[in-house]
């Protein structure tokens, strides 16, 4: 869940900072719009160096105690790079800071700012995030827009930031020259005592967002392209004969499950603490409505082994009839364990007890977690979310120094333990925020270290009125990294503080879930989209359901059923007078991936029934929906020769 972030005030001299308008070059590509490499003695306005400073004065004995130089020893290119070296931290972590300059950004565009560091320590000391800031700022204040924690390792590692204009939500930007301006700011204080950062090659890039104004015009299109293949279903008789179309006397196809998985988080506590009289109609339900689930939280940690070594009764839980087993019953398509790890402190995870015995005991505890329970649940979860919020929560990870290593390997124990899980990590704030180009940026890193990582997960807590197009764009980006993208925690709100609550009209809860269905499901790289719950009872929006806590259903649940059950579900009759039958026997279609069931009534009164599947290609060639053909063979069906035509006469 996110938590709002604070605005803290800079003491940064506005006359200090020079002023640059970015203004966009029309190129399509990125264009480098500024660039800080330490290089120019003399700053020229095409290559500003950031500003470091050091403040002192009025902290008393908690001044940080640093120097600064622009050096060769800390280039990466070139000659020359910035130094600092915090010898006595400072909780005001500010006291130490680079910034850029204050550059005007621009309507209609996006930006990635980046920088390249190092440091002499793997990772840095002390419980303080370092955090890369974006400041709007005015003539006196400065306030964060958003804030990145970043890991500084002794290799030289790239940082990026993005940000597009989105002008719906939280944070409002106003990209408008005339009226704010924009820096980034790294505070270094804060790191602890005797490290030393270098830094060096910063970049500004720019480039027109494009943002397709028309997207959801364009939904049913892209959804008829991506989502549905091309079919034929061959019919043979004895012998192998190819059954003619003038032996069939109706013919019907019915889909009755969607390849794309369609989800919800389900508690198993929330099941087993039904009214008994209730939970034939929950189970019911949600077998009706989704062909996925994911535990809210009692596969998380803290929860599914609260004592060292008692997990044998959530284990079984899960694993059971009322859960896993209800799954496989049921024929659901995609299970989640969400989630390997979570470095919050909030849930139980700060106290639970795998921290209490330090860094190199947690550190083993984590991989037998890992190994012990990714082999338990094979085949059963057939994706994890390996770490929940890695963006933003980092409070243990900072103090035993996990992010140089601990975090991939945790994916590499994973992939061992089985092979064919799909590996994620989940965040949000990727498309009703900014963190879509840190989580890029650290993706494509992992990626180049082999990192095996398959899926981005998208919590998708979002309000009803985020435009669709900000968000289009924004997976493009994360679609760039190649991996599946999964809508993972979908949730509507209209309130988020003091705890969320969804306060609009039941309609408007219903045309803006069907606005983010048709969005999500028309993106190629999306491959699955799970709702954080269903029922108003217990559902961690208020009034944030589907269906009323009287168990009726609201707008919301019948609109959505009627997506899945008729508008993306492909159901076909045909007659004696309309089928056609190639000379295979083939009948062929094109329809949503899935599983159909064929009924083929012939006229020799026998009815040929079954259920075959059309499932969704993996991974799906870019663009290309490849045919698939499925071979029926009845060999008690009779197939005749049709009856001769008489010979024509001869003629003597
Ligand atoms: C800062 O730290 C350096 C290195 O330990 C030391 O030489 C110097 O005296 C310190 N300066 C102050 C003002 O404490
Ligand atoms: C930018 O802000 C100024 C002052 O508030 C306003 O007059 C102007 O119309 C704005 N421009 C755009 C493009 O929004
Ligand atoms: C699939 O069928 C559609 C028409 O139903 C056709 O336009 C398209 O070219 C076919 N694609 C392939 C790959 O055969
Ligand atoms: C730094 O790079 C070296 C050489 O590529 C590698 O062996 C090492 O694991 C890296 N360290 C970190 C913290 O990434
Ligand atoms: C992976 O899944 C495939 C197909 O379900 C199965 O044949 C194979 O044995 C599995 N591999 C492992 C290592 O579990
Ligand atoms: C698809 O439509 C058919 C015909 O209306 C219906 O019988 C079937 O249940 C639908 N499939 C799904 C998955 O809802
Ligand atoms: C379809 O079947 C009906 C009888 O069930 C028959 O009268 C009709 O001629 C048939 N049409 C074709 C095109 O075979």
């Amino acid at each position: 869940m996110p938590r709002n972030k604070a605005t803290r005030c800079l003491f940064v001299s506005l006359a200090l900072a020079l002023v640059l308008l970015v203004t966009s070059a029309n190129a399509q590509t990125s264009a480098l719009l500024w660039r800080s490499n330490w290089e120019t003695p003399k700053p020229d306005p095409r290559s500003l160096n950031a500003v470091a400073q050091v403040f002192g004065a009025g902290c008393g004995s908690g001044c940080p105690n640093a120097t600064l130089g622009v050096v060769q020893a800390a280039a990466r290119t070139g000659t020359r790079g910035l130094k600092v070296v915090v010898f006595k931290g400072s909780p005001e972590a500010w006291r130490v800071q680079m910034v850029t300059p204050v550059f005007l950004l621009s309507r209609g565009m996006s930006y990635t700012y980046c920088l390249w560091a190092r440091s002499s320590s793997d990772e840095l000391y002390g419980n303080r995030a370092l955090n890369l800031d974006m400041m709007q700022a005015s003539a006196v204040t400065f306030a964060t827009v958003q804030s990145l924690p970043i890991v500084v390792s002794r290799n030289w590692t790239q940082f990026c930031m993005g940000v597009t204009e989105l002008p719906t939500s939280f944070p409002t930007l106003n990209f408008n020259a005339s009226s704010t301006s924009y820096l980034w700011s790294l505070n270094l204080a804060g790191s602890g005592d005797r490290i030393e950062f270098n830094f060096d090659d910063m970049t500004l890039t720019g480039r027109p967002n494009n943002l397709d104004a028309t997207i959801m015009s364009k939904t049913a299109a892209r959804i008829e392209q991506h989502r549905k293949g091309n079919f034929t279903l061959q019919i043979k008789g004895d012998r192998g004969v190819a059954l003619p179309a003038r032996m069939v006397t109706s013919f019907s196809l019915t889909q009755i499950k969607q390849s794309f998985p369609f989800g919800s988080a389900i508690q198993p506590d929330a099941i087993n603490l039904l009214d008994p009289e209730m939970r034939p109609w929950f189970l019911d339900t949600t077998a009706s409505m989704f062909n996925s689930i994911v535990p809210n939280s009692m596969f998380q940690w803290p929860e599914f082994e609260y004592a060292k070594g008692v997990f044998e009764d959530k284990q079984e839980m899960l694993l059971g009839p009322m859960y896993l087993g209800f799954a496989e019953q049921n024929g659901m398509i995609m299970q989640r364990g969400q989630a390997l790890e979570w470095l919050t402190t909030d849930f139980g995870f700060g106290a639970h007890w795998s921290k209490q015995d330090g860094c190199e005991a947690y550190k083993g505890y984590l991989q037998t977690r890992v190994i012990r329970d990714v082999t338990a649940f094979k085949g059963k979860f057939q994706m994890y979310t390996v770490w929940n919020q890695l963006l933003h929560d980092r409070d243990w990870g900072d103090q035993c120094q996990l992010f140089s290593r601990t975090v991939k390997e945790a994916f590499w124990w994973a992939n061992a333990a089985d092979p064919n899980a799909t590996l994620c990590l989940n965040d949000f704030e990727l498309i009703d925020g900014e963190r879509w180009a840190s989580m890029l940026q650290m993706v494509r890193q992992w990626q180049r270290e082999g990192v095996p990582i398959h899926c981005i997960g998208i919590q998708a807590h979002l309000t009803p009125d985020l435009d669709p197009s900000v968000i289009q764009f924004r997976l493009d980006q994360l679609a760039l990294t190649g991996l599946a993208l999964h809508i993972t925690e979908l949730t509507l709100r209209t309130v988020s503080q003091p705890s969320p609550r969804f306060t609009g009209s039941e309609q408007q809860q219903a045309d803006a879930l069907v606005k983010y269905l048709s969005l999500f499901y028309s993106h190629p790289a999306v491959k699955g989209i799970t709702l954080w719950g269903w029922w108003d009872t217990g559902h961690p929006v208020t009034n944030g359901g589907l269906v009323r806590t009287d168990q009726t259903m609201k707008p919301a649940a019948l609109a959505i059923q009627q997506l899945w059950s008729n508008t993306w579900n492909t159901s076909i009759t045909e007659t004696n007078a309309t089928i056609v039958l190639d000379a295979d026997g083939g009948y062929a279609f094109r329809g949503f991936y899935g599983t159909y069931r064929y009924s083929v009534r012939l006229t020799t009164g026998q009815r040929l029934t079954g259920v075959v599947d059309f499932p969704m290609p993996r991974p799906l060639l870019a663009g290309v929906t490849p045919s698939q053909t499925v071979t029926l063979s009845f060999p008690t069906v009779t197939v005749r020769s049709p009856p001769r035509p008489p010979s024509p006469p001869s003629v003597a």
